[in-house]
């Protein structure tokens, strides 16, 4: 007897331990990432698989190799292979009703992540306060060029924005912009180029190449005499800024050295900023966007009330809870966590370092922790 009633237990418990198994392995999350080809991606998508994974969750992750069509077949993929959440970062914002639309025809939930999705079949938006990290870029050029106290002195800088499909691009161009921009109207600082829209400076794809042509290009038709000083050129981003440096070093005539911002931390731009060829880089911490976007995920996926401010102020890590900056197409709030960006210079490399994720080789360069 007392056998038996050991076998029911180990059974029962057998079983129950099956049940949990099931109850969380049953949950598949789809989680679309827009390229490998830009360093930050890789990293969301790895922290993204690891929260996840860890959690308990089923995982399919796909790069779609910045091509929306791409995109849009991986994320049918997923939806036909009944995920129980779709986490994407888009390519082109514009790009996915129709399957966005399948998504909320089968009742799949969807998290905006990092890049905003106008439409309604988006649940939550989870990123950073993407206009405060343009914000950020353009308080730091203009205290380098101490703006404020120029007296009669000019300035003359450049801009480099991102995909005109992102979102982001605008938020970044909009936030730095907002902030230079009384100095560029009061002819502090000028733009010899003249190029001070999203439509003349944005760079497709984000691309590096793309950026150092554009730069080129400049430098050569407005910068080519060696009379007129590149004091600055705000970059939207690091791959962007990797191109401008790199234009600036082969083609610019002057001798000065140039303010050039830049964002994400990427392993290159930090050794640039270190050998003095970017000045500040704005650094998100994706391992929190994605620790973040998991507790979120399981909010959604538990079901019951939630409450999103009162989740947001119980997080370990700084996130706003926004209801009212974004919305989808149609007008409807899409409420939003909102993750803190810092501004890091060679001055606080250590910052990084601190966050677990950098390590300080010998050589002097930052690495990426194993
Ligand atoms: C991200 C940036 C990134 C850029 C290019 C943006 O949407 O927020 O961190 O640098 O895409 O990958």
């Amino acid at each position: 007897m007392k056998k038996f009633v050991a076998l029911m237990m180990a059974l029962i418990l057998a079983l129950s331990v099956c049940a949990v198994a099931s109850a969380e392995g049953a949950k598949k999350v789809g989680i679309a990432m827009p390229t490998q080809s830009l360093e930050r991606w890789n990293r969301d998508g790895a922290y993204l698989e690891a929260q996840f994974k860890e959690a308990g969750y089923d995982t399919i992750v796909t790069f779609s190799n910045n091509d929306n069509d791409q995109q849009v077949r991986d994320l049918e993929n997923m939806l036909s292979q009944d995920v129980d959440l779709l986490i994407i970062s888009c390519i082109d914002s514009d790009g996915l009703n129709t399957v966005l639309n399948d998504a909320a025809d089968k009742g799949i939930p969807v998290i905006a992540y990092d890049r905003m999705i106008f439409n309604d079949a988006v649940s939550y938006y989870v990123s950073f306060d993407n206009y405060t990290v343009g914000k950020l870029q353009g308080e730091f050029v203009r205290d380098a060029l101490d703006l404020d106290n120029a007296g009669d002195k000019t300035f003359n800088m450049e801009f480099t924005g991102g995909a005109p499909t992102d979102p982001n691009a605008f938020y970044f161009f909009n936030g730095a912009y907002d902030v230079l921009k009384p100095y560029i109207d009061a002819g502090t600082v000028i733009i010899p180029s003249g190029q001070n829209e999203m439509g003349q400076v944005g760079t497709e794809q984000w691309s590096t190449d793309t950026a150092l042509a554009r730069a080129q290009n400049i430098l050569g038709s407005f910068y080519g005499d060696g009379a007129t000083v590149l004091d600055a050129w705000l970059c939207s981003n690091d791959s962007t800024a990797a191109g401008v440096a790199q234009a600036i070093e082969s083609d610019y005539a002057g001798d000065n050295a140039v303010i050039v911002t830049g964002q994400d931390g990427d392993i290159a731009n930090l050794k640039n900023i270190v050998d003095g060829k970017q000045t500040m880089t704005v650094y998100k911490n994706v391992a929190n966007e994605a620790i973040v976007t998991l507790a979120v995920a399981k909010a959604i996926l538990e079901g019951g009330d939630f409450d999103g401010a009162a989740f947001a102020a119980a997080q370990e890590i700084e996130c706003a809870y926004d209801t009212e900056s974004y919305a989808s197409s149609e007008g409807h709030p899409t409420p939003s966590f909102l993750l803190v960006p810092t501004v890091v210079t060679k001055d606080n490399l250590d910052y990084l370092v601190g966050t677990g994720l950098y390590v300080m080789g010998d050589d002097g360069y930052l690495q990426a922790a194993k």
